[in-house]
């Protein structure tokens, strides 16, 4: 890393780990009740996992990095020159690509003096904050490793803000969960402050089950790999090899469903869940994420409804996806 007086790391740590993990065991526990028995996407990325993910990133049929990367190289410097935003706070790790298409345009425009990423993970942080050290070297990388949902009120205030949500990851919420959280960011953010969010749109049906369903089976790999993680985890006793990946489009909601399928019936006990125990059926399953798809309208009316101003919207070329920019 070269040196540079201006270059400073800072780590913030308002999450533990004992306190994520338990967490992370109330959630699951909540989904497995349910019908159908749902687990959370946060036990795809462990290091296997999220090198999956990356993989799937570059893959022919998975098309959302791809054209949300063309929307922020084509547009980076509008989007900051509305914003004028003085701190960056990124929620999630995003790809690093990605990051610094923003951040190159929001320096470019003179206004960005930190970069804030949040993450549950402490040592994304590190890989994140010491990258964008060495090679934005006039900005301030000040790190929180939060929950960002339940965090948002402790991050830092004061100068002209934007919070940056990108790659769809809020397509991982349920409808409830994503309006509590809009409100949350809306809530947060003074006036002047922006939201800038990414977000897969709806598509042929055929095109949406490939990108989740890719043929050279990296997505079914990243979905069984859950498995092996939650045996680890949680004290589960999964046979990856029982089951199979499945991705299913649900019109009604408007959201592909990723599921992994018994091909027996089976028993599945999570002795770090206090033992609890799911049957899962022949041909039944478990489902392992959402992923919302959605309009350029239904994302502007639900800014809109938390109070926010939509400053503007950008697609690709093939308006496969879309950024929004939003402002208290
Ligand atoms: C990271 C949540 C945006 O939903 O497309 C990719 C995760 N799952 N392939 C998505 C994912 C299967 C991805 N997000």
């Amino acid at each position: 890393m070269p040196e540079s007086k201006s270059a400073t790391l800072s780590m913030e740590v308002l999450l533990s780990e004992d306190d994520w993990a338990e967490h992370l065991r109330d959630e699951t526990l909540l989904g497995l009740q349910q019908d159908p028995p749902s687990t959370p996407p946060v036990w795809f990325y462990d290091a296997v996992g999220s090198d999956l993910f990356d993989q799937i990133t570059g893959l022919e049929e998975y098309y959302p990095t791809r054209a949300e990367r063309a929307i922020l190289a084509e547009f980076g410097n509008e989007i900051a020159g509305l914003s004028q935003a003085n701190s960056l706070i990124e929620l999630g790790a995003g790809s690093a690509d990605k990051t610094r298409l923003l951040l190159q345009a929001l320096t470019d425009c003179g206004t960005l003096q930190r970069y804030v990423p949040v993450d549950c993970s402490q040592a994304a942080l590190i890989d994140a904050g010491q990258r964008v050290n060495s090679e934005f070297p006039s900005l301030a990388v000040d790190a929180i490793v939060a929950d960002f949902n339940a965090h948002l009120p402790h991050f830092p205030r004061g100068d002209c803000r934007m919070i940056a949500f990108l790659g769809s990851t809020i397509g991982n919420f349920t409808p409830a969960q994503r309006a509590m959280f809009l409100a949350d960011v809306a809530d947060h953010l003074a006036p002047g402050d922006t939201l800038l969010l990414g977000t897969d749109l709806v598509k042929a049906p055929e095109r949406l089950i490939a990108a989740y369903n890719d043929a050279l089976g990296v997505t079914a790999a990243f979905n069984l790999n859950a498995l092996e993680v939650m045996n680890r985890q949680l004290g589960s006793n999964f046979d990856a090899d029982r089951f199979h990946h499945d991705a299913v489009w649900n019109a009604d909601d408007s959201r592909i469903e990723m599921r992994l399928v018994a091909d027996s019936q089976q028993r599945i006990v999570f002795s770090s869940l206090g033992g609890y125990a799911v049957e899962v059926p022949a041909d039944g399953w478990i489902r392992t994420e959402i992923s919302m798809k959605f309009t350029r309208e239904q994302v502007a009316g639900e800014l809109t409804d938390v109070g926010l101003d939509v400053v503007g919207q950008w697609t690709d070329p093939d308006a496969d996806f879309l950024v929004t920019l939003a402002r208290r």
